[in-house]
């Protein structure tokens, strides 16, 4: 199985969406399976759903059991898949000042907005990625300015592995201060 991981709003969904059906592997939307039953429950401060790791590992192994295709699971948590399961974990990464906007085109609430900006500035999902599947298992790419297709296409050359950077390549936060903008962005 392949993870696609990633900050919110990275474009996780649409580009597996994309690359599942341009490779035909089936789709595993981590959300969507924690969803239908492995919720543990609800953090109001951050209006969002806790899940349980445990439960959604056992949903995973239920989704993979006798099927004869491979799989893309995508989802910002994609460390929870069982590292034993994953050939590679592919770490989609935005510009934070894209991600900002992208967010909030969404109608995330700014608290959310800064919550997950900041995150993708500090790498956690890339070093979720890393703690769980190790540095040789994990690619990331730099979605900046590719368009859904062309996202696709990097996306699925990584899978082959001819496209895709070693975990540490991208690196916001001197980007962001060579164009002065570090400090806003993380307040
Ligand atoms: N390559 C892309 N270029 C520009 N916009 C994109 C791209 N991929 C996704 N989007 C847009 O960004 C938003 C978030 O995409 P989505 O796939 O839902 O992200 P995620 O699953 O990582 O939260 C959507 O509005 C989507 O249309
Ligand atoms: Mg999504």
């Amino acid at each position: 199985m392949v993870v696609i991981t990633g900050t919110p709003g990275v474009g996780k969904t649409v580009t597996a969406k994309r690359v599942s059906e341009m490779r035909g592997m089936r789709l595993l939307e981590l959300g969507a399976l924690a969803q239908s039953g492995a919720i543990s429950g609800k953090d109001a401060e951050r209006e969002s759903l806790i899940i349980d790791p445990r439960k959604l590992r056992a949903a995973i192994r239920r989704e993979l059991k006798g099927a004869d295709s491979d799989f893309i699971a995508e989802g910002h948590y994609g460390e929870i898949v069982p590292a034993e399961l994953v050939k590679k974990a592919i770490v989609i990464r935005l510009d934070p000042i894209e991600l900002e906007s992208r967010l909030r085109d969404r109608g995330y609430p700014e608290k959310k907005v800064r919550e997950n900006v900041q995150a993708e500035i500090l790498d956690s999902c890339l070093i979720g990625a890393v703690e769980a599947f190790g540095q040789d298992g994990v690619v990331e790419i730099d979605s900046t300015g590719l368009g859904e297709d062309a996202l696709a296409k990097v996306v699925s050359e990584a899978i082959d592995g001819n496209a895709g950077a070693p975990p540490g390549t991208v690196n916001w936060i001197a980007k962001l201060e060579k164009d002065g903008k570090i400090a806003k962005l993380l307040q």
